[in-house]
C-alpha cells in the first residue's frame, strides 16, 4: 500500500500513522520526524532546517524532496509506504509522482484527516512527546497513565519547540494555504478521502482503515 497521510498541523497524522504501522508494518515516513532527527543529530539538513521549522514555515521543496527521494529507494519501501506530512505542496506532489513513476508505481490513498482550527491550536498547545519512542500524549485529551512518563517505555515527556502559541498559528496559516490547492491535484487523481477527524482517536482509525480495507 502506498499512502499519503494528510492533515493540518495537530490534526493527529502521527497518531495515526502509529495505528497503522501497528496493523500493516508499513514504513513511517515522517518528513517532520526526519527534520527533528537531522537537528538533534546536528547535521548540516538539520541546521537548514531548523530555521525554518522555529518560524512554523515550509522547509524548501528542494531540500524537503531530496530526503524523501533517499528515504524511498530503500529496500524497506519495496511494498509500500505511509508518507505522513509529505507532499505539503503542489510541486511536492509532482516531485513525487515523478519519481514513483520512474519506479513503476504511484499513490494509492491520500487519507486527509479534517480537523476545525480551534481545536487544533488545543491539540498542539496541550501535546507532550516521548523523549524515547516519539509516541503523542496529549494534556486532556489522551494522558499518559503517569504524568510526564511515556507509557510504553517510561521515556520523559517533552514539548515540541513549535508548539507554542505563537508559532502554531503561523503554521496553521502557512499550511492552510498549501492544502488547498494539493487536495484539488488529489481528488482530481481519483484517490483522495476525507476522514473526520473530530472524533475520538479510535474512532478516526476505524474509518481510515475501512478505506485501506476496501480494496485490499
Ligand atoms: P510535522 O512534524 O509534520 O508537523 P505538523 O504538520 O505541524 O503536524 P504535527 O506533527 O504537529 O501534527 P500531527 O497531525 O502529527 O498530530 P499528532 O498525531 O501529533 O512538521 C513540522 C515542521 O517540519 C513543519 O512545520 C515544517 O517546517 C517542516 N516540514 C515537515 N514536512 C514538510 C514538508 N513536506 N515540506 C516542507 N516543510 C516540512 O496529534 C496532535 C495532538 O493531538 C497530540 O497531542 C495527540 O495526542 C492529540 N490527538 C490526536 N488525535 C486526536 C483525537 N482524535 N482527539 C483528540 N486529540 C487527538
Ligand atoms: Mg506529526
Ligand atoms: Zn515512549
Amino acid at each position: 500500500m502506498n499512502i499519503v497521510l494528510m492533515g493540518l498541523p495537530g490534526a493527529g497524522k502521527g497518531t495515526q500513522a502509529d495505528k497503522i504501522v501497528e496493523k500493516y508494518g508499513t514504513p513511517h515516513i515522517s518528513t517532520g520526524d526526519m527534520f527533528r532527527a537531522a537537528i538533534s543529530e546536528g547535521t548540516e539538513l538539520g541546521v537548514k532546517a531548523k530555521s525554518y521549522m522555529d518560524q512554523g514555515a515550509l522547509v524548501p521543496d528542494e531540500v524537503t524532496i531530496g530526503i524523501v527521494r533517499e528515504r524511498l529507494s530503500k529496500p524497506d519501501c519495496e511494498k509500500g509506504f505511509l508518507l505522513d506530512g509529505f507532499p505539503r505542496t503542489v510541486p511536492q506532489a509532482e516531485a513525487l509522482d515523478g519519481l514513483l513513476s520512474d519506479l513503476g508505481r504511484s499513490i494509492e490513498y491520500v487519507l486527509n484527516v479534517e480537523v476545525e482550527k480551534d481545536e487544533l491550536v488545543a491539540r498542539l498547545t496541550g501535546r507532550r512527546i516521548c523523549k524515547e519512542c516519539g509516541t503523542s500524549y496529549h494534556l486532556q485529551f489522551n494522558p499518559s497513565k503517569v504524568e510526564g512518563k511515556c507509557d510504553k517505555d517510561g521515556g520523559e515527556l517533552y514539548q515540541r519547540a513549535d508548539d507554542n502559541p505563537e508559532t502554531v498559528i503561523n503554521r496553521l496559516e502557512v499550511n492552510m494555504t498549501q492544502t488547498a490547492p494539493l487536495l484539488s491535484y488529489y481528488d482530481g487523481k481519483g484517490v483522495l478521502t476525507n476522514i473526520d477527524g473530530q472524533q475520538d482517536i479510535d474512532k478516526v482509525f476505524v474509518d481510515l482503515d475501512a478505506i485501506l480495507q476496501k480494496n485490499n
